[in-house]
């Protein structure tokens, strides 16, 4: 059974409550991170709590802990749920208040929850056959760069795409792709790395921006730019990037495949570096 965090307390999961007058649970009034750690050490740890103070801001909620408090926390809880690869998901919400009422209460405590799920090990033979994608216009709203945990447009958008037998939806906003319902996009053509600039139209992927990081170091050639919607069809390569599922090749969109439908030259580069960077990160000399 695991263990979790939940408001200055560490109990069983199944023991862990929240009152059913928490902002969270009536307004999605909130906002999360998902921190990967891989032999127990957090992938970007200073990276994801920085976009969690940012979010923080942008919904005018103070942060509850300071940066000692949540790294104790984390260390904890990795500890108290062992296993290799781990994730890390919390959660902070404007808290309980005494009425339902949509302007801020003048008391609040914040609700923290935190667990760790077991991550199960991606390796580079098991992402190479690829997914299918398929691409929705983007019914979500204008502040898609704060990581809310109103997910009601990803979540109708990701399951659209499962009807479909497809692992993700690529958004579609004003002719552009922006990223996918639960990840952010990359594609490569003419040996080219590209990806949107960051925007209120999509998360700044804490794995994008590692990923721009080590095509630079790697003297990859990139670009950050626009993706019109066409340029899908015609890509060599195109990319999902996550937290969870790391780097994932698309090899077929639309029921169409992908340059030759399979995973490219490109991707196999990236892909290998980047498991470098985690066996680095394991062994503590990376971040
Ligand atoms: N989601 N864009 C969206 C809409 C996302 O939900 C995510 C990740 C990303 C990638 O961000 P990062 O590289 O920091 O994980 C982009 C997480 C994993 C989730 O909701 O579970």
């Amino acid at each position: 059974m695991s263990v979790v965090y939940l408001n200055g307390e560490f109990l069983p999961l199944e023991q862990a409550k929240v009152s059913v007058l928490d902002r969270g649970f009536l307004f999605a009034d909130g906002v999360y991170e998902v921190i990967p750690a891989y032999g127990g050490r957090l992938l970007r740890l200073q990276e994801h709590m920085d976009r969690l103070q940012t979010n923080l801001d942008a919904i005018r909620l103070e942060n509850p802990l300071s940066a000692d408090q949540w790294n104790e926390i984390f260390e904890k809880l990795l500890e108290e749920n062992p296993s290799e690869d781990q994730s890390v998901y919390l959660q902070v919400t404007r808290g309980v208040a005494a009425k339902r009422n949509h302007g801020f209460p003048d008391e609040v405590s914040q609700t923290v929850f935190i667990m760790v799920n077991e991550l199960s090990p991606v390796n580079k033979e098991e992402l190479r056959p690829g997914v299918s994608a398929i691409t929705l216009d983007d019914i979500r709203w204008k502040a898609c760069n704060i990581k809310s945990i109103s997910l009601l447009g990803n979540i109708l958008l990701r399951q659209q795409a499962h009807d479909r037998n497809a692992a993700e939806a690529i958004l579609i906003n004003e002719g552009n792709a922006v990223e996918g319902a639960a990840s952010n996009v990359f594609i490569v053509k003419n040996g080219v790395l590209i990806t949107p600039p960051t925007s209120f139209c999509l998360l700044p992927g804490i794995t994008r921006d590692l990923i721009l990081e080590l095509a630079k170091k790697h003297q990859f050639k990139y670009e950050v730019r626009d993706i019109a919607e066409a340029e899908l069809s015609s890509a060599d390569e195109i990319w999902l990037s996550s937290s969870t599922k790391e780097i994932l090749p698309v090899v077929e969109l639309n029921g169409a495949a992908v340059a030759n439908g399979q995973s490219g030259p490109i991707w196999e580069k990236m892909i290998d570096i980047y498991q470098a960077y985690k066996s680095e990160l394991r062994q503590g000399c990376a971040e």
